[in-house]
């Protein structure tokens, strides 16, 4: 870089120096003279600018021309400027005014070689030749013409213009050329490489002419594209590079020529929707071409025009297709009831199945609209899974609407025990009982004992009723189940037909029914009874002993299989039992109750040990030492006798036994009443004070007449009674009842009129007031443990008699 800018300031400084002005210098190196001026020169010379002097011994002998004007050239020789290359002159254009001549530019197109070394003008000035030009007005020679734009240079001055399919820009010497790509231009003289187009039936591509394809033309050159022929319309197959509409002569498949067309210009139309046209034709415009209908029922499919052939002829929807027809497409058929295709398609309509499975009408485009009818089931065939519609047999039943798909559909079964009325049932309603069944919690189930239903309907059985059975035949014995009428209802085992209200009742205890249908219960054996509170089923039931009776077998047992009515006895006095021991049971000895160690009695027939009482004992006012008759009244002013033999409890008690004289004892331990340490036996002997309680002939009494206490007096037997003191409010036994009008404060009278009316059974008074009489039942266990011997008070024999359903002995009457 250094070393070139330095080169560049070395160059300015010869410049500089060399532009400086020149003296013209005389050979020896003297200057002599001013150098002569351009009009020095011009004068000494013509059309010179720049000459010098030449000397001959120190004298100038002439100018010697160095540079001439421009145009002008220096001759050899220094004396004279002439013509140069590219000028020329002529006499006549000499400059006005000026002698000799006047070079002058050679001008356009001309060629001016400038004079030769001999003339000191030139008249030679020449044209390049035809279409040939020059681009400056000096040409000096030929090799400065080029041809003009569009035309080709030729040999000598002769050129071209361009033919057609060529161009040349010109300014240059080069023949034309031709355009590229099989190009052409629209004429000749053309000028430049955009001048080249396609030529007719083809169009430019790329710098190409390519060919116009099939169903296009052209009828002109240039660059635009090839034209379509009219809608539906070509050109000859394997052709390209059509010319003119009229090579559009083929008509396209699925177009038409409704009428004879203008062969060109006329647009084909499509075949319309459900018609084709098969193939290419060639037409000459004297008749129409049309296209075919499908027939048939035949359509395409939906917006499909132009169609090319009959395969675009189809079944529509809900028609199917079969071969055959007018023109080999087929024939579509509106497809029958059952059956379906959703259509453009040549497949014949399809069975939604066999047997009832149905369409609504004919003519079903899709599956879902088959459909299994309400009623109906199908069933699905293994192997090809057909569906077979059928109607819901008996006892079945099926969807309540029709169900639409090939879906598969089952009847349901009815419950167990129910049936239909008829086929094709559509709900579970329809299922009704078989007679003899019933509803039960979700099932049917066979009518159960004392249950009936006639069937037919929805219902559980009915119950006939407590203590009804059921039987379906007239001469049934035991129970039936399944039963179908109110009829069937029969009293029950161990029921019977209560009194006249006509109630059924169970049979009570004690008594058993052992048989279906109307009738009584039967009594068990006497003293018998049954463990089962009631409806005893059969004489079987009677298994124990009624309370105050003793099987009084070796282990207690009633003996089952021969029942009779000693089975089981009445308990003897000294024991009780409660009864209804299951299998029975021996009556139980009375125990001995606190510190009595004596011997015990007891009513015969007694239930409980609560009645078991000491023999002949009674409870005296004071210093009682064991059990007493608590209730015994011992009136006032009656005396015991003492007995002092007896000093033991049993002595006292056995000795009282076998005197009858004796109606109870009071025993007094050591330490008793008196305190002296000596047991003391008492006795209340008849007669001692009989007129005080048994009251014969005429004794009477003043307390008698006026008692201090409230008292009652049962009359045990004629003449007899046991005397109670009352307690104000209280019944004794059942309710008694005042009988008989008469009262009044004598005893005797009193008694007499009781003794004679056979209602009466006691007499009562309170403190202050008058003996009345009273009628009623007694109660034995009101009359308490007294001992009645002949005319004596404590007996313990009596027999229960009378009739009794109910268990209760305490309603057994003693008397009457
Ligand atoms: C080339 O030809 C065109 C059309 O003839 C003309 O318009 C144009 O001026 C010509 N160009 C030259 C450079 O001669
Ligand atoms: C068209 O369908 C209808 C209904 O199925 C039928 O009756 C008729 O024959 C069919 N037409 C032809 C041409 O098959
Ligand atoms: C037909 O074509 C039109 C426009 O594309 C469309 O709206 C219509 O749904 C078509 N009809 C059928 C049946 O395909
Ligand atoms: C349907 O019925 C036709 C006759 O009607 C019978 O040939 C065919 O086997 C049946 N198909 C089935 C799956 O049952
Ligand atoms: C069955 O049909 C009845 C009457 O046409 C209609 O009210 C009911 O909704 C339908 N039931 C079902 C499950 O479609
Ligand atoms: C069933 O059939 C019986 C006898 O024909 C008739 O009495 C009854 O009403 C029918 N029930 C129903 C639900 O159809
Ligand atoms: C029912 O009993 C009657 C009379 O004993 C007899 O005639 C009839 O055959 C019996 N019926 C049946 C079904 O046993
Ligand atoms: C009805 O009769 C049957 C058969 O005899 C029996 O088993 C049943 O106990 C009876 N009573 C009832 C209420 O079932
Ligand atoms: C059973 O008694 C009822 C009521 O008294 C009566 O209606 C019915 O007919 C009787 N049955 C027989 C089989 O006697
Ligand atoms: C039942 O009483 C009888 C007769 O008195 C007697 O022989 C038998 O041993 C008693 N059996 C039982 C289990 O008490
Ligand atoms: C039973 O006798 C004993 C002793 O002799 C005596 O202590 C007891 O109080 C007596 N019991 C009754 C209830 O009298
Ligand atoms: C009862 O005994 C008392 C004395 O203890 C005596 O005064 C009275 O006379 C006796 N009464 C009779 C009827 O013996």
């Amino acid at each position: 870089m250094a070393s070139k800018l330095s080169t560049l300031l070395l160059l300015a400084a010869v410049l500089g120096a060399a532009s400086a002005s020149r003296a013209i210098e005389e050979p020896s190196g003297r200057q002599l003279l001013q150098a002569p001026t351009s009009a020095d020169c011009d004068r000494s010379v013509k059309h010179c600018t720049a000459c010098r002097y030449q000397f001959y011994r120190g004298t100038v002998t002439k100018a010697i021309c160095t540079k001439c004007d421009t145009g002008y050239t220096v001759k050899a020789s220094g004396r004279a400027c002439y013509c140069a290359p590219g000028y020329y002159t002529t006499e006549n254009t000499a400059v006005s005014g000026q002698t000799g001549f006047t070079c002058i530019p050679c001008d356009y197109n001309n060629v001016c070689p400038g004079a030769k070394i001999t003339a000191e003008s030139s008249t030679a000035f020449a044209a390049c030749g035809a279409n040939k030009i020059t681009t400056t007005q000096f040409a000096k020679s030929d090799r400065e013409c080029v041809v003009k734009p569009g035309f080709g240079w030729g040999t000598g001055d002769t050129s071209a213009a361009c033919d057609a399919g060529f161009y040349n820009p010109g300014y240059n010497t080069r023949k034309c050329t031709k355009c590229p790509g099989d190009l052409t231009t629209l004429g000749t003289n053309s000028n430049s490489t955009q001048d080249c187009q396609a030529p007719i039936g083809s169009y430019y591509l790329r710098g190409k002419a390519v060919a116009c394809a099939r169903g296009t033309y052209k009828t002109f050159v240039g660059n635009q594209d090839c034209t379509s022929c009219p809608t539906g319309v070509t050109t000859v197959a394997g052709e390209v590079g059509k010319t003119a509409s009229s090579d559009c002569t083929v008509l396209l498949p699925g177009y038409q020529f409704a009428s004879a067309p203008t062969v060109g210009t006329t647009d084909a139309t499509e075949c319309a929707q459900d018609s084709y046209r098969v193939g290419e034709v060639s037409f000459d415009g004297s008749t129409a071409v049309t296209c075919t209908a499908c027939g048939n029922n035949l359509t395409t499919l939906a917006n499909v025009t132009k169609a090319t052939s009959p395969d675009a002829c189809l079944a529509p929807p809900g028609y199917g297709w079969a071969a055959g027809g007018t023109n080999g497409a087929g024939v579509a058929t509106l497809c029958p009831l059952g059956s379906y295709n959703p259509g453009y398609n040549r497949e014949p309509c399809v069975k939604c199945g066999n047997g009832t499975i149905t369409t609504a009408a004919p003519g079903a485009t899709s599956a879902d609209q088959c459909y299994t009818p309400a009623g109906h089931g199908n069933k699905r065939d293994a192997v090809s899974g057909v569906l077979e519609g059928y109607e819901c047999p008996l006892n079945t039943y099926g969807r309540p609407n029709n169900t639409f798909g090939l879906v598969d559909v089952e009847c349901t079964k009815c419950l167990e025990n129910t049936h239909t009325n008829q086929t094709a049932s559509t709900r579970a309603s329809q299922c009704l009982t078989n007679a003899g069944y019933g509803y039960d919690n979700g099932a049917v189930n066979q009518c159960a004992y004392g249950y009936y239903n006639p069937g037919d309907n929805q219902n559980p059985c009915t119950y006939c009723g407590d203590g009804f059975n059921t039987t379906n035949s007239a001469n049934a014995t035991s129970g039936e189940l399944g039963s179908d009428a109110a009829s069937d209802c029969k009293i029950d085992f161990g029921y019977h037909l209560f009194g006249s209200s006509a109630s059924i009742e169970p049979c009570l205890r004690g008594f058993y029914k052992g048989f279906i249908g109307n009738g009584s219960c039967s009594q068990c054996p006497a003293g018998t009874s049954t463990t089962i509170t009631m409806a005893a089923v059969a004489q079987t039931d009677c298994d124990t002993c009624r309370p105050g009776f003793g099987t009084g077998t070796a282990d207690g047992k009633i003996a089952l299989g021969s029942l009779s009515n000693s089975s089981c006895s009445l308990c003897a006095s000294g024991t009780y039992s409660p009864g209804f021991t299951q299998g029975g049971a021996n009556c139980t000895a009375c125990p001995t109750t606190q510190n009595f160690t004596g011997t015990m009695v007891s009513r015969r027939g007694t239930f409980t040990p609560e009645d078991c009482f000491g023999q002949f004992i009674t409870d005296p006012t004071n210093e009682q030492t064991f059990t007493a008759w608590d209730f015994i009244y011992h009136p006032p002013g009656t005396n015991l006798t003492y007995k002092s033999l007896y000093t033991s409890l049993s002595a006292c008690q056995t000795n009282c036994g076998l005197d009858n004289s004796c109606q109870y004892m009071v025993f007094y331990k050591t330490g008793g009443a008196d305190g002296d340490g000596i047991n003391k036996c008492y006795w209340r002997t008849v007669g001692t004070d009989i007129s005080a309680i048994q009251i014969t002939g005429d004794g009477t009494a003043a307390w008698w007449d006026n008692p201090t206490e409230n008292i009652v007096l049962f009359e045990i037997k004629e003449g007899a009674y046991v005397v109670y003191p009352k307690v104000l409010g209280e019944t004794i036994g059942v309710t008694i009842s005042l009988i008989g009008s008469p009262s009044t404060t004598n005893f005797k009278a009193m008694r007499t009129a009781c003794d004679l009316d056979a209602t009466c059974i006691g007499l009562t008074h309170d403190i202050g007031g008058v003996w009345r009489a009273f009628g009623g039942s007694l109660f034995e266990d009101t009359i308490g443990k007294i001992r009645v011997v002949g005319t004596a008070i404590n007996s313990w024999i009596a027999e229960p008699t009378g009739t009794e359903e109910n268990e209760g002995w305490s309603s057994v009457p003693l008397i009457g």
